[in-house]
């Protein structure tokens, strides 16, 4: 099993942290990539530690994230697009976390948007948070789709199916996954997005795993 393979099949949500903060090393490792993902990519992504207030206290169920202190706001210029590309590269930065022994979860809806502590411009939007820390536990399995419910395709490669086989282990919004992926010959895939809340996140997400999984450069339709 290669890194990329490790790091996806260990990583889980979690949402309960030690209180214990994050190294400075590790904190300068992470600034760096989100730093080049920002200039590459044209986001302004922002990595926000010791900020405990954001997390509602007053969740008691589904979706409290406990004694966590950091969070990493994906912000970017608001366009059609902006959702996915924070998607697929804020999943980046989710890996890099795992490798470095830290645990995360996607937050879109239970924090408190208002006081998030990152600088969103006029014309820039944050699509959600990521709450990243140590973790109490490493997560566990959860339930997931087959690859014959996600794929509309008869035939296809091997590549493909392994790409499938990783977009199944990346997280969507309560664990929603509503993707389905198309085989269009040579590398061509087609995704087909269902509806529902912060799919267009999820699907950037999921193509990012797809990626790494098939590990070949796919020509997205
Ligand atoms: C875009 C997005 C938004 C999410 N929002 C929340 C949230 O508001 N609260 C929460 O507890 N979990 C949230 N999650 C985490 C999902 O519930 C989790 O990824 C899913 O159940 C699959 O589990 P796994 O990440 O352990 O594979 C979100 C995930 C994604 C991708």
């Amino acid at each position: 099993m290669d890194l990329n393979e490790k790091l996806i099949r260990e990583r889980h949500s979690v949402r309960n942290y030690l209180d214990k903060k994050i190294e400075k090393e590790k904190i300068d490792i992470l600034n760096n990539l989100i730093s080049n993902i920002n200039k590459k990519e044209d986001l302004n992504i922002q990595l926000i530690v010791d900020d405990k207030d954001v997390f509602d206290k007053f969740i008691l169920s589904y979706g409290r994230l406990k004694g966590c202190s950091n969070y990493i706001a994906l912000i970017g210029k608001s366009s059609k697009s902006l959702e996915e590309k924070l998607g697929y590269n804020g999943e980046k930065i989710v890996l890099k976390a795992q490798e470095l022994g830290l645990k995360t979860c996607w937050v879109g809806g239970t924090y408190k948007k208002s006081i998030v502590k990152a600088h969103i411009a006029d014309d820039e939007t944050m699509v959600c948070i990521i709450a990243i820390g140590y973790g109490e536990t490493n997560g566990r399995d959860r339930k997931s789709k087959t690859i014959d419910e996600v794929v509309i395709s008869k035939e296809y490669p091997d590549w493909f199916k392994k790409g499938v086989e990783f977009a199944l282990l990346a997280p969507t919004a309560i664990n929603q996954q509503k993707f389905k992926f198309e085989y269009l010959g040579d590398s061509k895939v087609k995704t087909h997005i269902g509806f529902g809340h912060l799919t267009k996140v999820d699907i950037g997400i999921v193509k990012y795993h797809f990626e790494l999984g098939a590990n070949k450069k796919i020509e997205w339709i």
